[in-house]
């Protein structure tokens, strides 16, 4: 099939400009000041898999934004690739650390990207990713190379939990029914290292609340008489780990998977260079829990931290003053067999069982989901793994993820079906950060690796 190689270099430039149009709309889900844009991002979807040859593309209304639908079904007795992605993407905050608006893509060079990378909100998580699909059907459907049936599903609001689309998978069995489910949403080692995702984290986001006085008070006044509730907040988010970085929720562990020394040792076999990773953050230390190396506990490892605290005077200057209120956002990455609901309940329980006299505490439970584990020894990871070996010349490394994509969980719960996560973004494209990039290369070579998944995956099928 080398003439997908034809197809790419006689189109690239349409295929990077028509994802720059697509990058340019803020599909921002998370801030209702965009609602118009998401919604016009769907429409974009649309039409573009519309163009590239899907029959039967629709905007199926959710309570919140659509799901974008489309399907190309050639012949019912041969597969169904289900592909998912979404359009909406993180904000775009703080907005004065981006080299460049982050809405107005540009083409830069980077030492990582020597052929360069596109530099825009949403370029690799998951935009540009998801567009490598439609750009892959368009080369099958246009060379007469779709080899079996393919199913499109473009949500709008996994940034914010996918909560809709859960509903959504929960009411369209029939619909959605697929033999396997293909994401590019994810990364990959290394431009000269493939590797599949073969594992995802799942999540729990609580907000908590502690409030102690019923007023600010003068911290002159009434400072070391009553509880002050960000000195308090502190102190408890502090005491969520002991001295080796252990989670000290009661419970939090009981159902870890455990992995075996053999299979630790695989993982350990992935190249990894704490030195380049410490270099390429500006650290001169790693941090985490005792027992376990970097890529351990970044994948197979559940996690707890702090993703944003506030409360009482952060303007200009000084002012004296003991807040009635402090917050803080956090979430817990899980793994296998951790359940996020029973893990939010041990949390909130905890957290209330710890707080002082003098102060109240309220956990608000925001959104979660299982993780995911992929087998390797499937039809779906083959074929992936032969699509990387024709394109890359290497056969790709299995490697977990400390991501989450929850829905992927659900997916398997409610489709029955396998998901294979063929990403090809890098750590270092900066993705939920200022200055998100996704390489050319990336993007060329997984329109280039897609239609060969497809190939190998209806071959192996038969
Ligand atoms: N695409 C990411 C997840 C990801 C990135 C997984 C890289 C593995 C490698 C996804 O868009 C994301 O950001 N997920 C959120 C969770 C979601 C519920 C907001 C996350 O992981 O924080
Ligand atoms: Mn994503
Ligand atoms: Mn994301």
């Amino acid at each position: 099939m080398n003439n997908i190689n034809t197809y790419i270099n006689q189109h690239k430039d349409r295929f990077i400009t028509e994802l720059i149009d697509l990058l340019k709309i803020p599909s921002v889900s998370a801030d209702s000041a965009y609602k118009n844009d998401v919604l016009k991002t769907a429409d974009a979807v649309k039409e573009a898999l519309e163009k590239a040859g899907c029959d039967a593309v629709e905007i199926c209304p959710t309570a919140g934004y659509p799901i974008v639908y489309g399907e190309k079904i050639i012949d019912p007795k041969l597969p169904t690739v289900l592909v998912y992605g979404h359009y909406d993407v993180q904000p775009a905050d703080p907005i004065e650390l981006w080299g460049s608006p982050a809405f107005e893509p540009v083409i830069k060079k980077t030492e990582i990207h020597p052929e360069g990378a596109i530099f825009a909100r949403g370029s690799c998580d998951d935009k540009g990713q998801m567009y490598m699909h439609v750009k892959a059907l368009e080369y099958m459907t246009q060379t007469g190379n779709l080899p079996c049936n393919v199913k499109f599903m473009i949500e709008g609001e996994e940034e914010v939990g996918s909560v809709n689309l859960g509903i959504f998978v929960k009411e369209n069995h029939a619909k959605l029914k697929n033999d396997i489910i293909l994401i590019s949403d994810t990364g990959m080692i290394a431009n000269d290292i493939p590797s599949i995702t073969t594992g995802l984290r799942g999540l729990s986001y609580v907000e908590v609340e502690v409030t102690g006085p019923n007023r600010d008070l003068h911290s002159g006044l009434y400072g070391g008489a009553v509880a002050n509730p960000i000195n308090v907040l502190a102190k408890m988010i502090a005491s969520l780990h002991d001295e080796d970085n252990h989670i000290t929720i009661p419970g939090f562990y009981d159902n870890v998977e455990e992995l075996s020394t053999e299979e630790r040792a695989e993982m350990a076999k992935a190249p990894f260079s704490l030195e380049n990773y410490k270099k390429a953050l500006d650290i001169d230390a790693v941090y985490g829990e005792k027992g376990y190396t970097t890529n351990e506990r970044n994948a197979i490892r559940p996690t707890l931290d702090v993703n944003g605290i506030w409360g009482g005077y952060i303007g200009e200057g000084a002012k004296t003053v003991i807040a009635s209120k402090a917050y803080a956002k956090i979430s817990m990455r899980l793994v296998p067999n951790q359940d996020w609901k029973t893990i939010t309940d041990l949390f909130k329980n905890h957290f209330e069982s710890i707080a002082p006299a003098g102060v109240t505490v309220k956990v608000t439970p925001h959104h979660g989901g299982q993780g995911y584990v992929t087998p390797t020894n499937t039809i779906g990871y083959q074929a992936a793994s032969l699509a990387y070996e024709e394109t890359f010349g290497k056969k790709p490394i299995p490697q977990r993820s400390g991501g989450s994509i929850p829905i992927v969980a659900l997916f398997e719960e409610e489709l029955k079906s396998k998901t294979i996560l063929m990403g090809f973004g890098l750590d270092s494209d900066a993705i939920h950060s200022p200055n998100e990039h996704f390489g050319i290369f990336n993007y060329l070579k997984g329109i280039e690796t897609i239609p060969q998944f497809f190939k190998h995956f209806t071959e192996l099928s038969k």
